[in-house]
């Protein structure tokens, strides 16, 4: 099973920072997953929400912000452990430091109702121009539009399925989506990754990874239920376990 490490080692960094990436790279994790966004100025950047209201407290969008714009504002501002400046990072500035470290990348878009229009070929082209980047990325959405236009660009790029207000109920649908972009993984909340959820993810041809699981307790319940990778703010608290295989 991955341990997939969440926005950085984010339970021990400001999340989505340049510290919190290098610091799930010293903790050893070799599986990232980070968000996508697009300032006004086309640069790609990282950074959870669609505005910094969360993190530097302030009501600003990123869709609205130059990148020069972006970089003043503190987005350690809501972590009390360490509140030192730490500004949105360009998303090359993230794969830079973990890249080197990484096995599997996962770059989760947000783009509701195509807030970003072209984030899907400009987050490709970034990918398809940096050496041995593509083998190891995978891009995932919320936004079944998005996978859609990334699936139409690409013919080769892997591709995740994101369920968001999932049920047991509207999971076969949500296979047939995720079937119908050609995924290969499908990624669910840990409020519904029961064995026979997870069961009917794996028979349907997809590999299975869980949101977001911080205890040692679910991390061995995902792994005994034969899911394929978790998301964790605790990198290595998880990697101690070795749960591997
Ligand atoms: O990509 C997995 C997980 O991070 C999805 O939820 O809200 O953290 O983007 P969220």
């Amino acid at each position: 099973m991955k341990i997939i490490s969440h926005r950085g080692a984010s339970a021990y960094a400001p999340e989505n920072t340049l510290k919190a990436f290098k610091l799930a790279v010293e903790m050893g994790s070799r599986d990232f997953e980070f968000d996508v966004h697009l300032t006004k100025d086309g640069e790609l950047v990282v950074h959870h929400d669609y505005t910094l209201e969360h993190t530097a407290g302030k009501h600003v969008k990123i869709v609205d912000c130059t990148y020069e714009e972006l970089k003043k504002f503190n987005v350690a501002w809501h972590y009390r452990a360490d509140r030192r400046p730490q500004h949105v990072p360009l998303l090359a500035d993230v794969i830079d430091i973990i890249a080197p470290h990484a096995d599997g990348l996962n770059f989760e878009v947000k783009n509701d109702g195509n807030l970003y229009p072209g984030i899907e070929k400009k987050l490709l082209d970034f990918i398809k121009h940096r050496a041995g980047l593509l083998e190891k990325s995978l891009i995932s959405s919320f936004d079944h539009g998005t996978l859609k236009r990334l699936r139409a660009l690409s013919h080769t790029v892997k591709l995740a399925y994101l369920g968001h207000g999932l049920s047991t109920m509207l999971l076969l649908p949500a296979l047939r989506k995720a079937r119908s972009v050609g995924a290969v993984n499908f990624h669910l909340a840990l409020r519904i990754a029961f064995k026979l959820n997870i069961s009917r993810i794996k028979k349907a041809g997809f590999n299975a990874c869980v949101y977001t699981v911080n205890t040692q307790k679910d991390a061995k319940r995902m792994q005994a239920i034969g899911v394929d990778g978790i998301f964790t703010n605790h990198p290595d608290i998880l990697g101690k376990w070795t749960l591997k295989g």
